[in-house]
């Protein structure tokens, strides 16, 4: 992990508070004002996110923390500035975006996210892999919801940044999101220190869907007894910022309380949709895809759970299905 005193954190945090400042006073701030305001955004949300903007323009940044070759070196190596290989010239990365900064769990900033404020491509645009920022590890809302209170039970897994945002305007405040990458090992680990029960709630797409199961995957070798996970699969088009503003946050508290399916659960039947239990074959296969699953348990307790109901599903005893799946290595 980088120290403590890397340079790239005041760098960082200065450039943070310079779009903070372009949100409040720049001459084109208003397209982004209004974006915000669009999507439904108060004042105060924007302010406790830090949410700032990114005038157009290639350097505007530059200028603002200009100083010497050094100085500009930091930069590039922040992932705010790009130097173009070929020419050698430097400009900012973001540009007529909004940003959204984004903290490690001690509040510093590490990384940016900026959106275009129309149709533009790509949507968003995030902060290079830097010697602060490792995307595979950090969980953006993170700060701002331990921040809100330290004594979390359950933490939300969404997708993006919106999502983060729009539930903790609408009183849910404690979601977090993993910034367009998969839901990783070490980010389960790192939530399970902090709370018993996570909650995924993705996109209600295709993609989303893929995300759920790798979630999964990423959880079991986290799943100790005592600890829980949950998934909400939302309606399809919907995204957790589009459903708690479309329905209010009431409606989508009683949502999770009834909808959200127990890990075990999704498990089972995601699996019977690849499997179908009702022919011996089905049934084989199924046990051939779930027992090398279960076995990454390390709650011994569900761990027996799961591979008994996936006994009573496949009809398998406990000794067939715990026996090592290598093939080929029975053949002697
Ligand atoms: N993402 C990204 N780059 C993209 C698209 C998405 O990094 N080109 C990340 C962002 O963190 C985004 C998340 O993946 O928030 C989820 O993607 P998506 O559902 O497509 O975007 P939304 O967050 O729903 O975007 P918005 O509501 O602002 O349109
Ligand atoms: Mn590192
Ligand atoms: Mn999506
Ligand atoms: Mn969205
Ligand atoms: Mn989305």
């Amino acid at each position: 992990r980088q120290s403590v005193d890397s340079p790239l954190y005041p760098l960082l945090e200065a450039a943070a508070e310079f779009y903070r400042q372009a949100l409040k006073s720049h001459p084109a701030r208003k397209a982004a004002v209004d974006y915000l305001k669009g999507r439904g955004l108060s004042g105060t949300i924007a302010r406790d996110f830090a949410l700032g903007f990114a005038p157009p323009g290639w350097d505007n940044l530059l200028k603002h923390l200009s100083g010497d070759a050094l100085q500009q070196k930091a930069m590039i190596e922040a992932g705010l500035l790009i130097e173009n290989a070929e020419t050698g010239k430097r400009y900012d990365r973001f540009r007529d975006r909004v940003v959204f900064p984004i903290r490690d769990s001690r509040g510093r900033v590490i990384a940016f996210g900026g959106r275009v404020l129309g149709d533009d491509k790509p949507k968003y645009l995030n902060s290079p892999e830097t010697p602060v920022f490792h995307k595979g590890q950090e969980l953006y809302g993170l700060y701002e919801a331990r921040k809100s209170n330290r004594d979390l039970d359950e933490i939300i897994v969404v997708e993006g940044y919106m999502d983060v945002i729009a539930l903790t305007q609408q009183g849910l405040r404690n979601a977090v999101a993993t910034l367009g990458t998969a839901t990783s090992e070490e980010h389960l680990k790192r939530l399970f220190r902090l709370v018993p029960s996570v909650l995924f709630c993705f996109d209600g797409d295709a993609a989303g869907r893929k995300a759920a199961w790798r979630a999964l995957e990423a959880t079991l070798p986290n799943l100790q007894d005592g600890r829980r996970a949950r998934f909400l699969f939302l309606p399809e088009g919907e995204d957790p910022d589009s459903l708690v503003r479309a329905e209010g946050s009431d409606a989508f508290r009683a949502r999770l309380e009834q909808q959200a399916q127990p890990l075990a659960d999704y498990f089972f039947e995601q699996l019977g949709r690849e499997a179908d239990p009702r022919s011996l074959e089905g049934k084989a296969h199924l046990a051939t895809l779930a027992a090398p699953l279960i076995e990454k348990i390390p709650g011994a307790n569900l761990r027996a759970l799961m591979r008994q109901r996936l006994g009573e599903i496949t009809g398998l005893s406990g000794e067939a299905l715990s026996r090592p799946h290598a093939p080929g290595a029975a053949i002697t």
